[in-house]
């Protein structure tokens, strides 16, 4: 009896130390250095509408000019609207053909950048495209934080991808967001010398 109630306290210290818990969440350096763009995803691994959810909330906390959240997600996710999408990122398709998840992001053009309908400065719309890599830029890291991986593609029908989610003329279409997880181990890549891109005066 006394050896049985030991072993219950030992159990239940163990549990409150967090023996039971979820594995800790990675550093934000682990999050900045591991995020690399990966071109081969493993297709044994899905990720569910909930766990998308949860990430797209994350591009909410992203700032942006006066507030204005001019950025946009259309994600694919069911069987068809990913096929229909992995033939519109051109030289892209073979790298993302496994990943379970898709997004293309836009922006409401007229918002940053613009006060009473006029524009604020030289910018002009480059404002909104700012703030949609801004915004997508806590995405990826988002991703990174929750075990995901991701590519950015630049290379994408805009125009096709527009009538494929009906998305509105007054959206600029951005990039196309692949999100899954690495099949494979990706090199990290060359970065400039820091005094190259840093001046200090
Ligand atoms: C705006 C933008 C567009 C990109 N377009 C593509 C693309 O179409 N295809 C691709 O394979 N990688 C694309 N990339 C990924 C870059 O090639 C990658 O970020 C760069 O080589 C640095 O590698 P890293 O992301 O692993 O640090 C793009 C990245 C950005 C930010």
């Amino acid at each position: 009896m006394k050896k049985r109630i030991l072993l219950c306290a030992a159990f239940a210290m163990l549990t409150l130390a967090g023996w039971s818990q979820a594995p800790a969440s990675p550093s934000f350096d682990d999050v900045l250095t591991s995020r690399r763009s990966i071109r081969n995803y493993d297709a044994s691994k899905k990720i569910s509408e909930a766990e998308v959810r949860e990430l797209m909330k994350a591009t909410q906390e992203a700032p942006s000019w006066a507030n204005q959240q001019p950025s946009k997600y259309y994600v694919a996710i069911s069987p068809e609207k990913l096929a229909a999408v992995q033939d519109l990122v051109g030289g892209n398709k073979d790298r993302i053909k496994n990943a379970p998840v898709l997004i293309v992001s836009t922006f409401e053009r007229g918002k940053s950048g613009f006060f009473q309908g006029h524009q604020t400065n030289e910018v002009g719309e480059g404002w909104g495209a700012y703030d949609n890599g801004l915004s997508n830029c806590y995405l990826i890291m988002k991703a990174r934080a929750m075990g995901f991986d991701t590519l950015i593609m630049g290379m994408r029908d805009a125009d096709a991808l527009r009538v494929l989610f009906d998305i509105p003329e007054n959206e600029t279409v951005m990039a196309v967001i692949a999100l899954g997880y690495r099949a494979e181990e990706p090199r990290h890549p060359v970065h400039k010398a820091l005094d190259n891109v840093v001046k200090f005066f």
